[in-house]
């Protein structure tokens, strides 16, 4: 089987990091390129963190491409009290020995979309989407080179995670979501309808702690430490599988339910601010994911680290 090849793009983040790991350790995926943005933490050190992941997972031939480090319009966002101040709890941060990749995120997306075949890439995206709609500002012709945007983001029935309505990633930039949901880019959208059906829980740790091998400890640190801070936030639950969802995806759409919608984004100022609206009744251009087979997807995690 030829591997898929995909750019991530994404706002490491501990979730992210595991995303990350999951990617890194499927031969179906090809990584061409990680790209980073501000979201979770500040650009330098999502940039950082995704170099480390590169690193802890040996793969340190992936470039790794800084983008923007603020959203278009509104102030900016970050989530350490999800993520720690490092944006990636329950590992010690460290330099890792690869620098950046030289250039801008945005132009290593435009120059590799506009040089692929049709088609050619999936973009995976995992933190605010910035520069995933500036790309497509400055060059509209990329979508040409795209298969699909499989993103992590947005809430229908669930509700929202930083507001009551709005999930993080379409907060921290909802001009830019709105972008990229009226661009006519088919897209896969993992929102917190679904990643709230995918925890983190005790039993499924024990099964991954007990796996061989530095990579399934790794795992396991960070999803415990992500644990400890949804505890605190959420008094009694478990972190919910939000960016691994969309490599999960990927591999094993047979452990999801979705339906064609069409997905709009609230950029009014309000309480409804980067709220996702998602039109189920007429098929559209998204598909909005609505059910995931949680033990598939922890059996599917097993696989992948007893890889590594
Ligand atoms: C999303 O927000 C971020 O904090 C996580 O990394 C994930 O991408 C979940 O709402
Ligand atoms: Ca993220």
């Amino acid at each position: 089987m030829v591997p898929r090849p995909i750019i991530i793009d994404c706002d490491p983040g501990v979730d992210d990091a595991v995303m990350l790991m999951m990617a890194l350790a499927s031969p179906a995926l090809d990584v061409r390129a990680i790209t980073t943005v501000a979201g979770n933490v500040p650009l330098n050190l999502t940039s950082r963190n995704a170099r480390m992941m590169c690193q802890i997972m040996d793969r340190t031939d992936i470039p790794v491409f800084a983008g923007c480090p603020r959203p278009i319009l509104r102030e900016p966002v970050t989530a350490e009290h999800f993520h720690g101040d490092s944006g990636i709890a329950g590992l010690d941060p460290f330099e890792p020995d690869a620098p950046l990749a030289a250039g801008h995120a945005v132009q290593h997306l435009i120059d590799t979309l506009r040089a692929a075949r049709p088609g050619q890439y999936t973009i995976v995206v995992t933190g605010p989407l910035t520069n995933i709609a500036t790309a497509i500002i400055m060059a509209p012709d990329i979508a040409r080179g795209i298969d699909r945007l499989v993103i992590m983001g947005g809430a229908d029935t669930e509700g929202g995670n930083i507001t009551p309505f709005a999930e993080f990633n379409i907060f921290a930039d909802p001009h830019a979501a709105a972008i990229v949901f009226d661009s006519a880019i088919p897209c896969t959208v993992l929102s917190l309808d679904v990643t709230h059906q995918v925890r983190a829980e005790p039993e499924r740790l024990t099964l991954l702690r007990a796996l061989p091998g530095p990579r399934a400890a790794i795992m396991v640190q960070l999803l415990e430490a992500a644990n400890v801070l949804e505890a605190r936030w959420k008094e009694g639950r478990m972190t919910p599988m939000h960016d691994p969802a969309t490599i999960a995806w990927l591999l094993a759409p047979g452990l999801f339910e979705s339906h064609q919608a069409t997905v709009s984004v609230d950029t009014a100022p309000g309480d409804r601010f980067g709220q996702t609206r998602v039109a189920l009744s007429e098929p559209g251009p998204h598909e909005w994911v609505t059910m995931a087979d949680a033990d598939g997807f922890f059996a599917l995690i097993e696989r992948l680290v007893n890889n590594t």
